[in-house]
């Protein structure tokens, strides 16, 4: 079937992935078929196809949305995204007593395990709504700078990460995943503070090759996300994408 939205792959409906637990997998709305690259591991991908982002996605992708309205879009997508998220962990399950007698019960565990990485300055937005769900979250603040083609070298000009214990869940989160090298470079520093029991990447628009990009040196990450588009330009922008997520958010500098 065709995406009425006219990028990203084709919606299949609810296909699983072959490296996903099956106690997660029965808990997510929706994952779509993700094709491995010849010779590389499978990454874990997640698209995120929910109609209520959907709806926030497109309206991020219009090159007529304001700025405000842009913003707020991009913090609701990180509150859909961080909720959906909540059904990948744990539940505890217990018996609660309610005035007529015993009902099953039940609490996610490991909440306060999970630590964000906010990059700057894109993902302030989306970190903002993530915290409606994850309101315990320890926060790291990566500001990288993206350099010109084709080898986009990384300059990181401030670094503030938690140390990071084995049971964290380190969500890392940047609205655009394009050529994963940003993203890779953030998801090194995380890993000098620690290895955490799971390595996330939060975007609300990937690339196939940014993912591979990442997953090539962090096979056992896994990707959420709301869109696969499928290309980059010259510059590293996705095509179609939504322009300079930074820009949209907060204004374009010059
Ligand atoms: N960063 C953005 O803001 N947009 C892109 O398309 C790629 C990177």
């Amino acid at each position: 079937m065709k995406n009425p939205l006219g990028s990203g792959p084709p919606r299949t409906g609810l296909v699983p992935d072959a490296h996903l637990e099956k106690k997660q997998m029965s808990r997510l709305h929706s994952v779509h078929a993700y094709p491995p690259t010849v010779g590389m591991v499978k990454p874990k991908v997640i698209v995120m196809d929910h109609p209520m982002v959907m709806e926030q996605l497109s309206l991020i992708r219009d090159k007529r949305t304001s700025q405000i309205a842009f913003r707020k879009a991009i913090y609701r997508l990180g509150r859909f995204m961080a909720y959906e998220f909540l059904r990948t962990m744990e539940i505890q399950e217990f018996t609660v007593e309610t005035p007529l007698g015993p009902a099953r019960g039940g609490q996610i565990k490991g909440r306060e395990r999970i630590v964000i990485i906010l990059v700057l300055r894109a993902a302030i937005p989306f970190v903002e709504g993530m915290y409606k769900n994850f309101p315990m979250a320890r926060t790291g603040v990566v500001s990288a700078w993206r350099g010109k083609p084709p080898d986009f070298p990384i300059e990181v000009n401030y670094t503030k990460i938690p140390e990071v214990g084995k049971n964290d869940v380190v969500v890392i989160a940047d609205p655009m995943l394009a050529t994963g090298h940003t993203l890779k470079e953030v998801a090194k520093r995380v890993v000098k503070q620690g290895h955490p029991k799971r390595l996330v990447f939060f975007s609300v628009i990937a690339t196939k090759q940014g993912i591979d990009y990442v997953a090539k040196d962090f096979p056992r990450a896994e990707f959420y996300t709301c869109a696969i588009d499928p290309t980059l330009n010259d510059h590293g922008y996705i095509v179609p994408g939504l322009g300079d997520a930074g820009d949209r958010s907060f204004g374009a500098p010059h």
